[in-house]
Parts: C-alpha cells; sequence; structure tokens
C-alpha cells in the first residue's frame, strides 16, 4: 500500500487496537505527571499523526491523544503542568485536515498544540530541544508505514532523560524482508528465532540489546497484532526510562489480553501457530504458571531475596506485580515462605517498603 494510502481506507481492527492502546496507555500515564510531582512539563509527539480520522471518521491517534488529556485534567482546578502536544506528518495536506478538525474539536483539553508537516527524523531533529528542557516528561508516539532506521533511533533515545515510547513495528514485512540487503539498513543484523508470531519478540530482544550496547537503560516490552482474518503480525515496541511506565503498559496489556502479550491465543509460553483461528482458547495461559514455578525456584536458589528483587523481576519479564504476589502466597500455603509481604508497585518501588523474603 503506498504510504498515503493509509488513511483513504477504514482503520482495520489491528489499526483500532493500536490506538486503544494508544489510549489507555496515556490514561494510566497522564495523571501522574499532570499532578506535577514528577516533571514540570509534558510534552507529546504524534511523529505520524494522519489527519485525525479514517474514512469512516473513526478517531485516530491525535484526537485520541486530546481525549487521553482532557480526561486526565483536574476539573476544578487549573492547569497544573504544562502540556504540549506536536503533531507532525509528511503529508501536509493531513496536517491541514487534523487543524481543521481539533478546531471543531468539542473538547477542551487544554493543552498548546504544535504542527509540522517533515519526514520523520526532521522533525525529531526539530522537536529535540523541547525534549531536552529540564524537567521534561516526554511521550512519544511513533507509528510509520514503514519502517524506522532502528541505530538512529537509538541515537536519538540516548539523548533523552524522562521519555516513554510506543513504536509500531510492521514486523511481517521486516520478518519477510529482513535478509534482502535495502532492508538490512533498518534493522542490521537483526535474526528471527522461530515463525512470524514469535518474531514480536524477537524485534523487541533485538531493540533491548542495542540499547544495552548504547549503556541506554530502558525498560521494554511488546505487543503482538495479529490483522483479522490475515496471518500477518505486527508489533507494539513500548519503552520507559522507569519501571513506573512499564508497569503503567504492562497493566494496559494485561488488560487487554489474557496472555498480556499478543491479541491471539498463546500455548504455554510460545505463540501457538496451530491455534490462529481461534482466539483465547487457552483463558489461563500457561506462561503464568511457568512464570509462578521460576519464581518459586529463583526465591528458594537466593536469587531473589527481597520483595523488591521479585517486583523487578516480574516487570522487566513482562508480568504484574500482583502475579508475582500470587507466587508468593503459594509458597506460604506450601511452608515455604513464612510471609507474604507487599507487593505491589506503589509500596515497594514509591513507598520503598522492601523485605527481606523469608
Ligand atoms: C500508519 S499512518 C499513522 C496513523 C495515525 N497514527 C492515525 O492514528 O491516524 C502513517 C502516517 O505516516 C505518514 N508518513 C509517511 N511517511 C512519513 C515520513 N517519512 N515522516 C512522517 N510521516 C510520514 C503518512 O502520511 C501517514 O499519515
Amino acid at each position: 500500500m503506498p504510504r498515503d494510502d493509509f488513511h483513504k481506507n477504514a482503520f482495520d481492527e489491528g489499526t483500532v487496537l493500536k490506538l486503544d492502546i494508544l489510549s489507555k496507555y496515556l490514561e494510566e500515564w497522564l495523571p501522574v505527571f499532570m499532578q506535577g510531582r514528577y516533571a514540570n512539563r509534558i510534552n507529546i509527539f504524534d511523529f505520524q499523526c494522519g489527519p485525525g480520522r479514517d474514512v469512516k471518521k473513526v478517531e485516530g491517534s491525535p484526537l485520541r491523544i486530546v481525549r487521553a488529556i482532557a480526561r486526565a485534567k483536574p476539573s476544578t482546578e487549573g492547569r497544573v503542568v504544562p502540556v504540549d502536544v506536536y503533531f507532525n506528518d509528511a503529508d501536509k495536506q493531513k496536517i491541514g485536515l487534523l487543524q481543521g478538525e481539533l478546531d471543531s474539536f468539542e473538547l477542551n483539553a487544554k493543552c498548546n498544540y504544535h504542527f509540522s508537516a517533515l519526514n520523520f527524523e526532521d522533525c525529531f531533529a526539530e522537536v529535540l530541544p523541547h525534549m531536552q528542557q529540564q524537567g521534561a516528561a516526554n511521550f512519544l508516539f511513533i507509528d510509520p508505514t514503514g519502517l524506522v532506521r532502528i541505530a538512529w533511533m537509538i541515537d536519538q533515545l540516548s539523548m533523552l532523560s524522562y521519555t516513554d515510547f510506543i513504536m509500531f513495528v510492521p514486523s511481517a514485512n521486516l520478518y519477510r524482508f529482513n535478509k534482502v540487503e535495502e532492508f538490512q539498513k533498518y534493522f542490521p543484523g537483526l535474526t528471527f528465532t522461530g515463525t512470524l508470531i514469535d518474531a514480536s519478540r524477537d524485534i523487541c530482544t533485538y531493540i533491548q540489546s542495542k540499547l544495552h550496547e548504547a549503556k541506554q537503560e530502558y525498560y521494554l516490552a511488546q505487543f503482538a497484532i495479529k490483522k483479522e482474518r490475515t496471518t500477518n503480525v505486527n508489533s507494539l515496541i513500548f519503552g520507559s526510562r522507569s519501571l513506573f511506565g512499564l508497569n503503567k503498559f504492562l497493566s494496559v496489556a494485561w488488560g487487554t489480553s489474557p496472555n498480556g502479550e499478543a491479541n491471539f491465543d498463546l500455548c504455554g509460553d510460545v505463540l501457538c501457530a496451530k491455534q490462529y483461528a481461534l482466539p483465547f482458547l487457552d483463558k489461563i495461559p500457561r506462561k503464568v504458571e511457568s512464570f509462578h514455578e521460576t519464581v518459586r525456584e529463583m526465591i528458594l536458589a537466593k536469587r531473589l531475596q527481597t520483595n523488591h528483587d521479585v517486583v523487578v523481576f516480574a516487570l522487566v519479564n513482562g508480568f504484574l506485580p500482583a502475579q508475582a504476589r500470587a507466587a508468593l502466597k503459594s509458597m506460604k500455603e506450601a511452608g515455604q515462605l513464612q510471609r507474604v509481604p507487599p507487593m505491589s508497585y506503589g509500596s515497594v518501588i514509591k513507598n520503598k517498603k522492601v523485605e527481606i523474603l523469608s
């Protein structure tokens, strides 16, 4: 599909799911930052924003961002932390349409809009000084039709401090064409370990390794989205400088799907090709059971010694603190643990109620 055709068609279910995840994440993330305890300004960047709606008038990322801001505002108090939203699309006409949409949008989200019609990389260079402002919390939505050059992306992320991002990766194309020389400039050296349905995890692991090589601490997670009635699976890659962001994204992911990482079924802890047509056959994915077992073994081997160790271990492996708590609870029932300590993100990470497991 040529780039500009995207908005000439109705959004498919996969696109709507991607946008729902964006909305839900912002609804979790924004209220905390708007209270002003962690940041003195909020910047949201929608780098490939489109005109605001598809042909059937379904709202795209810009209108969803504005809705999330309007919902997050304290209703009576004035503006607490200024919010700036940067909308960009290489297609000038789409930016014009979006401006019209926002002018007539019924919501009164108190934020400053900025518009540009630049190529993504040029836009990034242009807004970089805003992202680097002291005390800024940045959220980046990167939703290209094609691929981004990942080495360049890592360089940009390396220059930023308090930053979260959601990036769409058309992993079906990447999986098919990655060995073609022309594609190698996007994700050089990426190898896939399994079938297309494992590709999202492979891409996430690859990006994490590139960030480690660049000595950049970002916590990553992924969500695989299968297009309805096709075998195409694409990816959302989430990244955050903070465990707080990761915890929020994982809450959204587990709230969206019973396996927390895909809109299709899993067989245990592997994505299961043969169950393509049977969404969520496996209502209680065995991956959670196997995670419980790993936590139990690691505690017994003293490789996880505190509740803090367990919460961090859960999050970086794509699980929620509550899921880790369930493992501790069954250890207590089995007489392997005397007490289940506080295990929520708030108690352990935010309020530092750290206890040695005994
Ligand atoms: C997948 S769509 C984004 C959809 C949008 N997030 C929404 O919800 O409607 C990709 C957009 O990227 C724009 N685009 C294509 N190449 C671009 C580039 N190099 N830089 C910035 N935008 C680009 C297209 O015009 C298109 O609107």
